[in-house]
């Protein structure tokens, strides 16, 4: 099936704010993580069957410094601090990808920064199951 996408700009944000000031952003804008360990972005993303997806974090991160970000799934930790490296500019894009497990139904996917740079700018999460069914459709 097709990735699914989730904006981060409609997740729910704990210390980041939505900004839209850099172009080549999707949707409406992206999420400037607030520069602090724990900012977060929780993703909200339905699996119609339980096993393997890939996640795909679409992001910038206009600094030399790497900005890295743990992942958790359905409160279990996913990929730990997981790396987002300059992408030289605020306006240059670019994707990660980690593949985890996700249920059947609904889970959460949170990405919290780990450094006091907090994350990076984030424009959204694509959602690949590899299961074979269709995906539902955000
Ligand atoms: C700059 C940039 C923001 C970015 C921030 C940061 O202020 O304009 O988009 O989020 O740096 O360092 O996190």
């Amino acid at each position: 099936a097709a990735p699914v996408q989730y904006q981060a700009e409609s997740a729910t944000i704990s210390n980041g704010l939505v900004e839209s000031n850099h172009a080549g952003f999707t949707g409406s804008g992206f999420v400037n993580y607030d520069n602090e360990v724990g900012s977060s972005v929780e993703f909200t993303v339905t699996a119609a069957s339980a096993g393997p997806a890939t996640l795909t974090f679409r992001f910038a991160n206009g600094t030399t410094t790497n900005r890295p970000m743990d992942i958790s799934v359905n409160g279990s930790l996913a990929a730990d601090e997981f790396s987002f490296p300059s992408t030289g500019v605020w306006t240059s894009w670019t994707t990660k990808s980690t593949t985890v497990t996700l249920n059947a139904g609904t889970n959460k996917i949170k990405a919290v920064a780990t450094t006091s740079n907090g994350g990076p700018n984030l424009d959204r999460v694509d959602v690949d199951a590899q299961s074979g069914t269709p995906d539902t459709v955000a």
